[in-house]
């Protein structure tokens, strides 16, 4: 594993094609059909299976009765925990290694009589349609001895414990003593606000298509991460981990939700196994409800003390979450509470409640986008009791360094992004009483949040490869969601090689390819292109030996003294010629280099290495994406309705690849967020845990009549520290945006909404 420091900027590759807005490679074959999904493997033979859930919270299954649903024609095989194959069970989870935390639950899945929360798998029917298999599932009749089960979050915070960090998530913090200075500051705060839990709601639900061939297994799968799932499945079915295949080139949404191993998948494998037969299981959208998790509620608590002229003297974040005793993890709500506010006293703590329900998971920006929500709405209401512009007193109080352990910021512009916002929304036509501002009956409001979401680098390995007639060719078994991955990396490499961006061919997705991080945590772009750069710098330098062994015209014995441009090699101002020139004199078809690109021992060890590198990185700078969300609001006086009617997000994102991938992910974050903030909402019943709205209908994400034109400006900016410049930009969107409207909800009416989501009975006088 090459270990890469971080290369040098746009600019210096030429920039032709980083920064444009070039369309996404893949469109062609999304918008034709002609991209085919983890559902859509036609496979001779092929069967297909349909999930049965348990309707008890937790309990052991005492018997199951199979026998209507075995007698539906077409029904190949009812596997219960009766009958199943045995698999070995999940491994436990250390938040010290990061490769156990790939398994959605610790549940072995019809591997035993335990139910641990409502809607857990207990059977699944394999037949030769889908109606075939849903129609017996739903005849699939468990029985059950009940047990008693804590099931109500808000019921059970008094029992949340506190939460320890990690490497990657922090846990509390403490400078000063914040709960003093709060109780004598001049002016302060002290609010509680509740965020509830929130759905994956993903355009295409979960699917698995799994084939074994002996003691081969190939799955096409709905998933974020081809390395761990394939990792996953080798441990869990004993088998080799090269005798795993796990195919995923195009991925319809995961946001977090796809990062993790689930029941479907695991179940998809070993119903193929148990039957012999190739199977398909697409979950049904209140399927992926049951069995996959979502975002974990949150009870917080912000209080701020500050004095006359606005300046804080104290900041206090607490939060309380909840996991599942059967998985899921914390999550960082008080996060970016480290970092926004040059506050002398900080106290930040996070609480977890452990319930019987379903793991929770990450969902885009976890922690950041609820924790957003509640930070940035208490500097709104702090702001109005100085009475001072909202932006204003962020400005007073935007630290120099990070404001809890004084590190330094690799580079951070929220002033530029509030200004350039400022600006653009126009900001100045907002007049600050609550209330004062009308357009015929509506009342409108104008709301601003910061958003902002950390920056994190892994290992990625790639294999480049220029072939004779001049085209590239990029192996990387990165994860493409829909973020245009492909298309980004194809600029990247253009530029680095000097080939035209047409040459470019990215193959991913495909986990015989170099194994990649996957896609989560707004760093695969930053880590894919790393070794990119490394390896197109490592490919110039062969080709230039190859060319001088070869009698070229190029003189030139320094790699740095030659220019990758128009498809070749040129000392600057002097003799070259392309690469097409160079690998014919040498009678070369193809010349491939690779970077990181070993397997087994080595690739651990350089794995290892290269984060150690990663986190001592992280202990010199605070590295992060940021931004200014400006929102514009319209509020029926009399129903309570809030539509968004303008919406502008100013980021401080470093390099933009791609502007027209870029702002589609900032767009679709702040989407997420007007959900989040006005519509959605997981209902869970507290008497038995299940949850009452697994559907469309019932769970009301945004439609294209709730969201307004959407204008995004980015600083374009390159951080310094980072390869390429790029700080990540799928998570920083929805940050802030909650916290936005709520703001602004507040100056249209001078409702102060603290409990998301912002229904109309909240917005409405008492
Ligand atoms: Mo994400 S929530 O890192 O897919």
């Amino acid at each position: 594993m090459t270990v890469t420091e971080a290369p040098s900027l746009p600019r210096d590759i030429g920039g032709k094609n980083v920064g444009r807005p070039i369309d996404r490679v893949d469109g062609p074959a999304k918008t034709t059909g002609a991209a085919r999904y983890a559902a859509e493997y036609p496979y001779p033979d092929l069967a297909h299976a349909a999930l049965v859930h348990a309707t008890v919270s937790r309990a052991r299954i005492t018997a199951v009765d199979t026998a209507a649903a075995r007698e539906v024609p077409g029904v190949i095989a009812v596997l219960t925990h009766e009958n199943a194959p045995a698999l070995k069970p999940p491994p436990a989870v250390s938040p010290l290694n990061l490769s156990t935390l790939v398994s959605g639950t610790s549940v072995n899945y019809l591997g035993t009589d335990e139910v641990h929360w409502n809607g857990q798998p207990v059977a699944v029917v394999v037949a030769e349609s889908l109606d075939a298999a849903r129609e017996a599932a739903a005849l699939v009749r468990p029985a059950y001895a009940e047990l008693p089960a804590i099931v109500d979050f808000t019921a059970h915070e008094d029992e949340a414990a506190p939460q320890k960090g990690n490497m990657i998530m922090p846990g509390g913090a403490r400078k000063g003593d914040a709960e003093a200075a709060v109780a004598t500051a001049p002016v302060s705060v002290d609010l509680r606000f509740t965020t509830p839990p929130y759905n994956h709601n993903a355009i295409e639900p979960h699917a698995t298509t799994a084939a074994w061939d002996g003691d081969r297994l190939t799955v096409h799968d709905s998933t974020q991460n081809i390395d761990w799932l394939r990792r996953h499945l080798a441990l869990r079915f004993a088998i080799p981990l090269d005798a795993v295949r796990v195919i995923a080139p195009y991925v319809g949404g995961g946001f977090g939700g796809k990062g993790m191993v689930w029941a479907g998948t695991i179940i998809a494998a070993l119903a193929a196994r148990a039957t012999g037969r190739p199977v398909r299981l697409a979950l049904t959208r209140e399927g992926v409800y049951r069995t996959v998790g979502g975002r974990t509620p949150s009870i917080q608590r912000v209080a701020l003390g500050a004095d006359a002229d606005g300046r804080l003297t104290a900041l206090v974040h607490t939060s309380v979450t909840r996991r599942g005793h059967v998985g899921g993890g914390p999550e960082q709500v008080t996060s970016q509470s480290r970092h926004l506010y040059d506050a002398p006293n900080i106290l930040l703590e996070q609480k977890i409640v452990e319930l019987g329900l379903l793991s929770n998971t990450p969902m885009r920006a976890p922690g950041e986008s609820i924790g957003t929500f509640a930070l940035e709405s208490a500097v709104d209401e702090l702001a109005g009791r100085l009475g001072l512009d909202p932006i204003e007193l962020r400005m007073r109080n935007e630290p120099s360094r990070n404001p809890i352990d004084g590190k330094r910021f690799s580079h951070r512009m929220l002033r530029e992004a509030y200004a350039l916002g400022a600006e653009r929304f126009g900001w100045s036509a907002r007049t600050p009483e609550p209330g004062s501002m009308r357009d015929g009956r509506w009342l409108v409001g104008m709301g601003v949040a910061t958003a902002y979401h950390p920056s994190l680098q892994f290992a990625a390995n790639v294999t480049v490869r220029l072939s004779a007639d001049g085209t590239v060719l990029i192996r990387c078994g990165m994860q493409e969601m829909g973020m245009g991955v492909a298309t980004a990396q194809a600029q990247i490499a253009a530029d680095a090689l000097g080939v035209p961006f047409t040459a470019v061919r990215v193959e991913y997705g495909d986990s015989t390819l170099p194994v990649a991080p996957g896609a989560g945590g707004s760093m695969q772009t930053a880590s894919v292109a790393a070794s990119l750069l490394a390896a197109s710098e490592k490919l110039k330098r062969s080709v230039l030996a190859l060319a001088r062994r070869t009698g070229s015209p190029l003189r030139a014995r320094r790699p740095e003294a030659v220019e990758a441009r128009d498809g070749g090699l040129w000392e600057k101002a002097g003799p070259g010629e392309t690469y097409a020139a160079i690998l014919a004199r040498a009678g070369r078809e193809h010349i491939e280099v690779a970077v990181g690109a070993d397997r087994g021992v080595g690739a651990a060890v350089g794995q290892a290495r290269f984060m150690g590198k990663v986190l001592l990185d992280r202990r010199r700078w605070v590295k992060a994406a940021c931004g200014a969300q400006f929102c514009e609001v319209r509020v029926d006086p009399d129903t309570g309705e809030v539509r968004v009617s303008r919406w502008l997000g100013s980021f401080d994102v470093g390099t933009v690849v791609n502007a027209k991938t870029a702002a589609s992910q900032l767009r679709g974050g702040i989407v997420m967020g007007i959900g989040m903030a006005l519509s959605e909402e997981t209902l869970v019943d507290p008497r038995n845990g299940r949850i009452m709205n697994p559907n469309l209908a019932g769970y009301h994400v945004p439609v294209h009549a709730d969201v307004p034109p959407i204008d995004i400006c980015y600083l374009d900016e390159p951080d310094p520290t980072m390869p390429l410049g790029l700080v990540g930009i799928g998570e920083v969107g929805i940050t802030g945006v909650a916290a936005a409207i709520a703001n602004a909800v507040h100056h249209a009416t001078g409702r102060r909404v603290r409990d998301l989501p912002i229904t109309l009975d909240r917005v409405l006088p008492g």
